[in-house]
């Protein structure tokens, strides 16, 4: 397991993720063929309903660190920085804006990033976006959350970009202590 990874896992978050992985996971109800408008709204209904309970507002939509997400500004990404060994990373503007968003991506571009953990632009997600948990999806679920986010009202807000490690970043940062010694990664782990 990389470092990367072990490190994306790590955050509280990903286990309301896994969670929802565990209904993803279900056989959703056959769509009605000959309808390729009702097929549409279905998907991206149930993207948002998947976006909802995976918990992408709790990074991605202002405020909602505070307790007041801004379903105005609903996943156009987040100025608090998420501090670790990889840096600050900060979470992105989901929405389809073409100059700040995601809008020069197509589906199934999105679609890679989460089995693949590269971004469409080709570089790695930092933590503690919980990519790994999203590769396990299926096909029909990705899809559902990429046409949901392409379908968003777009909303111009560019993030600070990722500052690498060693880099001095003086803007508000969630930054985690050393880990005490019982949650110290073990190197080989226990029971090995
Ligand atoms: C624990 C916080 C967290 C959660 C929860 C989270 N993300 Fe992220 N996400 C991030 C961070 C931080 C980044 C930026 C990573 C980087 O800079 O490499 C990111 C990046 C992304 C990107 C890349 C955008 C780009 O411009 O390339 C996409 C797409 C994305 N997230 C979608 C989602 C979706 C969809 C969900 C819910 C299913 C979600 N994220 C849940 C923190 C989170």
């Amino acid at each position: 397991m990389s470092r990367r990874r072990q490190l994306g896992t790590m955050f509280v978050l990903a286990a309301l993720c896994a969670s929802a992985l565990a209904f993803a996971a279900a056989p959703s109800a056959p769509s009605a063929k000959g309808k390729p408008a009702a097929d549409k709204a279905a998907k991206i209904k149930k993207g948002e309903y998947l976006t909802t309970i995976m918990g992408c507002n709790d990074c991605h939509t202002p405020g909602t660190m505070y307790g007041a997400p801004d379903m105005d500004r609903k996943l156009s990404g987040s100025e608090l920085g998420w501090k670790g060994p990889w840096g600050v990373s900060f979470a992105r503007n989901l929405t389809p804006d073409s100059e700040t968003g995601i809008g020069y991506y197509s589906e199934d571009e999105i679609v890679h990033s989460f089995r693949t953990g590269m971004k469409p632009n080709g570089t790695p997600m930092l933590p503690p976006m919980p990519w790994p948990n999203f590769a396990a999806m299926s096909d029909e679920d990705l899809h559902a959350i990429a046409a949901y986010l392409l379908s968003l009202k777009p909303v111009k807000h560019a993030v600070p970009e990722a500052v690498p490690p060693g880099k001095p970043w003086s803007g508000p940062v969630l930054e985690l202590p050393p880990p005490p010694a019982w949650d110290a990664p073990r190197t080989p782990p226990a029971g090995k």
